[in-house]
């Protein structure tokens, strides 16, 4: 067994007004929503009591981890990775959901309170059962694993460690993306506005915020030999050119029939209609409220409506865009 090293980080509630405010939205949770990390990242506070244990996970070499913010393509990039890193096993993929083909590292620390026996993805009939930060130990090699953890939260050395794949996507994109996510894992309410959503987004005052950092602690590292940062918006533009990157990362290689072969199994109306990425019937009146949502980039510019919201966003990208050389592709 390593020896624990001591998570470095302080873990502080939100201030009492702020608590007050995202339990308006987020109403399964009765403790106190928590701050942690070098940026302050915005968590449930049942992700404060295993920290640390995360932190500590013992990683391994031969270990494939899809790290993301929320909504940024990271089930896409899952089911690219480990078809190439399985041998192009369609058979393997589609008997077994990837739900069951990654671990998903904190999801146990994201359940409300309320529902403790639940976690999120509650209005379906698939209820995702992952294996976690508790039993990855006594996975077998090799393992496929995913969170949506900044780097600082991971263990310190995991990226001497392993192969790390992390997929960053425009945080406007994101944001709605996010909305209607809350609503499908039941987070939020049905009738929450996209414009309440923004005003909680704007204040990194919901799950995994804030998003530029989150992303940025990965581009600092993008020179690493054991890091691939991607974008969703390059998927979006050439996927062929991603398919090749990951070949190459993973060592993997491929005929170019078997690749185009590839990137017809992944592109967005396959992946749809595949019921192994539903995570939840959409048995909602609005189609929006689904897993597989629209898998476009630029749109947006339709949710942001009011004058009062396009000057906010405007200024809230322009304003982390000035500090970093991080660029977006653009796809059209
Ligand atoms: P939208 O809600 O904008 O449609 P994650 O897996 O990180 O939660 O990301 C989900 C987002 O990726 C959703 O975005 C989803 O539609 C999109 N996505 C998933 N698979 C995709 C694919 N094959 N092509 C394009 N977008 C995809």
């Amino acid at each position: 067994m390593a020896e624990k090293v001591i998570f470095p980080y302080e873990i502080k509630n939100v201030t009492e007004e702020e608590d007050k405010l995202v339990k308006k939205y987020y109403k399964d949770y009765v403790r106190p929503f928590i701050r942690v990390g070098p940026h302050g990242y915005f968590w449930m506070a049942g992700f404060g009591d295993h920290a640390a244990d995360i932190y500590n996970l013992e990683v391994r070499p031969d270990d494939i981890w899809v790290v993301s913010f929320s909504r940024s393509g990271t089930t896409w990039l899952q089911e690219l990775v480990w078809l190439i890193a399985n041998n192009l096993n369609y058979d393997g993929a589609a008997t077994t959901p990837l739900t069951k083909r990654y671990a998903f590292i904190e999801y146990p620390t994201q359940a409300s309170e309320k529902r403790k026996d639940q976690t999120p993805s509650t209005n379906s009939n698939h209820r995702a059962t992952f294996d976690d930060f508790r039993n990855l130990h006594t996975l077998t090699s090799p393992r496929f694993v995913k969170t949506h953890l900044p780097l600082s939260l991971l263990p310190p050395k995991l990226l001497d460690t392993a192969k790390v794949l992390y997929i960053a996507r425009d945080p406007r994109d994101v944001a709605v993306s996010f909305h209607f996510m809350h609503k499908l894992f039941r987070y939020f309410d049905e009738g929450v506005t996209f414009e309440e959503f923004w005003d909680l987004f704007k204040k990194d005052l919901l799950l995994h915020l804030p998003i530029f950092p989150h992303i940025e602690e990965a581009w600092a590292k993008r020179d690493h030999e054991n890091m691939m940062f991607l974008f969703y918006e390059e998927m979006q533009k050439n996927l062929q050119s991603v398919i090749d990157k990951v070949c190459k990362f993973l060592g993997k290689d491929y005929t170019n029939e078997q690749k185009v072969k590839l990137a017809e199994h992944l592109s967005f109306e396959n992946m749809k209609k595949s019921s192994g990425f539903k995570f939840g019937k959409s048995e909602n009146k609005d189609s929006e409220i689904t897993f597989m949502r629209k898998g476009k980039s630029g749109n947006w510019i339709n949710y942001f409506n009011t004058e009062k919201m396009k000057k906010e966003v405007d200024e809230y990208f322009e304003k982390h865009m000035k500090s970093t050389d991080l660029r977006f592709p653009e796809v059209n």
